[in-house]
C-alpha cells in the first residue's frame, strides 16, 4: 500500500500539477502509455470541475488523495479522490449524464464525468450543496511496485 495527499489552490495552472503528480505516482508500475493517459485525463477532468464548477473560478483548496494497493501477483488497484469544499452538486445522477452541463454559456460540453467513467473502472461522486464534492475513481492496473 502506498498513499499520497496533495493539497493545492484551485487555479487552472494546478490542473497540470495534479496530472503530473498522478502520473508520477504510478510511474513505478508497468503501465502502458494508454493507461497513463487515461489516469491523467480523468484527474484533469475532476480537477477542472472542482476549479470551475465547485469554486466558480474564485479559488479554494482542492485535495487529491491517491492510493495504490497490490491486489494480486501482478495487478494493483489505483484509487484517486479529488475533493473540493465548493458549491456542491444538487443532483449527482443528472450531473453525470452525458452532455449535462450547467456551463453551456462557457462552451462546456458536459462530457467530463463521461470521460472519467470511460477512462477509469469505477467513478463514485458524493456531493452536498454548499459542502462540496468528492469524486472517487478506481482503476485496476497491471504490474506492481516492488515497494508495496
Ligand atoms: N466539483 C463540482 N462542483 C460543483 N458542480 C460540479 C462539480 N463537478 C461537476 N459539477 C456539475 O456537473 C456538471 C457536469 O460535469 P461534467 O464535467 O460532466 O461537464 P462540464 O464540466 O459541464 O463540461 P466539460 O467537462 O465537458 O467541459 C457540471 O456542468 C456542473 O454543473
Ligand atoms: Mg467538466
Amino acid at each position: 500500500m502506498n498513499e499520497i495527499k496533495l493539497e493545492f489552490e484551485a487555479v487552472s495552472e494546478n490542473e497540470a500539477l495534479a496530472r503530473v503528480v498522478a502520473a508520477a505516482f504510478i510511474a513505478g508500475l508497468n503501465v502502458t502509455v494508454d493507461e497513463l493517459e487515461d489516469v491523467k485525463t480523468a484527474v484533469s477532468e475532476a480537477v477542472t470541475n472542482a476549479i470551475i464548477h465547485g469554486y466558480k473560478e474564485c479559488g479554494g483548496k482542492v485535495i487529491m488523495n491517491a492510493a495504490l494497493k497490490r491486489e494480486s501477483k501482478d495487478t494493483c488497484l489505483l484509487s484517486v479522490e479529488i475533493c473540493d469544499t465548493g458549491v456542491g452538486i444538487e443532483d449527482v445522477e443528472q450531473a453525470m449524464q452525458p452532455m449535462f452541463t450547467t456551463g453551456a454559456e462557457n462552451e462546456r460540453s458536459g462530457m467530463g464525468f463521461s470521460f472519467m467513467e470511460a477512462f477509469m473502472d469505477q467513478v463514485t461522486v458524493t456531493s452536498s450543496l454548499n459542502m462540496g464534492t468528492m469524486v472517487h475513481m478506481e482503476k485496476r492496473l497491471k504490474g506492481y511496485d516492488e515497494r508495496q
